[in-house]
């Protein structure tokens, strides 16, 4: 891992503890890369944690609910105490209310509010703290924010889901504006359907939603987090040096049928 793509670097990882920040989490560790596997519940993400050491990689677990401020900030702060610095910030935690996160003239506000801040507020801690260390350290950075399709399309009933992440897409671009001349890049990644989606188990008709996805999707299948991970482990990576501002849609063709 001493001549990988990351070497040196130091990323912390959002809901890392499963899916697409585990993937991602695995992946920048193999490149050489010291990764802060954070989220909550705290069990997957000691599991991916551990993981990556039994390699040989560097890693430690944080417990830190996103949408709580603080803990946000003390995660910046423990990745630092450990590792130094922050060069990798990974935005990528969600929930997925797919039973009642429908119909928006019914939409509880709570749905709503628990949606948008895990989401989007989530994502707005992350990138506050963890801009804030690479402002501080003056040597730029990357940050690559997790969206998902949902952000360019109307289809899916998920309304507080699809609308926080169309900001988040806006977010990257923000940052890719106002903190290039610090050297810090900022992107978006939209992963098209995976397997399995947040809180998958509570879809209503996982099945159903299974087969009718599919059918639009050209490479005729759904995706897996490791479809995902070496997209988000590339924008890290110096040879992306060029790429900011840009939203990069990973989706098996999903979106241009
Ligand atoms: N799976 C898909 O089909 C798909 C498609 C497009 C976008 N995405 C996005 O990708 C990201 C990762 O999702 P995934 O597919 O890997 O699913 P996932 O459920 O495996 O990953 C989400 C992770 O976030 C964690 N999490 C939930 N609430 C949290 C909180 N308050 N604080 C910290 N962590 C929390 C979960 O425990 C989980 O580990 C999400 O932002 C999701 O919206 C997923």
């Amino acid at each position: 891992m001493n001549n990988g793509k990351l070497t040196g670097k130091v990323a912390l990882i959002t809901g890392a503890g499963s899916g697409i920040g585990a993937a991602t989490a695995r992946l920048m560790a193999a490149e050489g890369a010291s990764v802060a596997v954070t989220g909550i519940p705290i069990d997957g993400v000691i599991a991916v944690a551990a993981e990556i050491v039994a390699l040989g990689g560097s890693a430690i677990a944080i417990q830190t609910d996103v949408s709580d401020s603080a803990q946000v900030e003390a995660a910046v702060a423990q990745t630092v105490e450990k590792f130094g610095r922050l060069d990798i910030l990974v935005p990528n935690a969600g929930i997925q209310m797919h039973k009642e996160d429908r119909n928006l003239h019914e939409l509880p506000e709570e749905v709503w509010d628990r949606t948008h801040d895990v989401n989007y507020k989530g994502q707005y801690f992350a990138c506050k703290y963890g801009l804030a260390q690479m402002v501080k350290q003056g040597e730029g950075g990357v940050v690559i924010i997790v969206a998902s399709v949902t952000a360019l399309k109307g289809t899916t009933p998920n309304v507080s889901y699809s609308t926080g992440k169309a900001g988040l897409v806006n977010l990257a671009r923000h940052i890719a504006v106002h903190y290039g001349d610090q050297g810090i890049r900022a992107n978006s990644i939209c992963p098209g359907a995976l397997e399995r989606t947040p809180d998958h188990d509570n879809h209503p008709n996982p099945k159903g939603r299974d087969s009718a996805t599919v059918a639009n999707v050209p490479l005729g299948r759904l995706g897996t987090p490791e479809d995902i991970a070496p997209f988000i482990t590339f924008l890290a990576t110096d040879e992306a040096s060029y790429a900011t501002g840009a939203n990069f849609v990973i989706d098996g063709g999903l979106t241009v049928i």
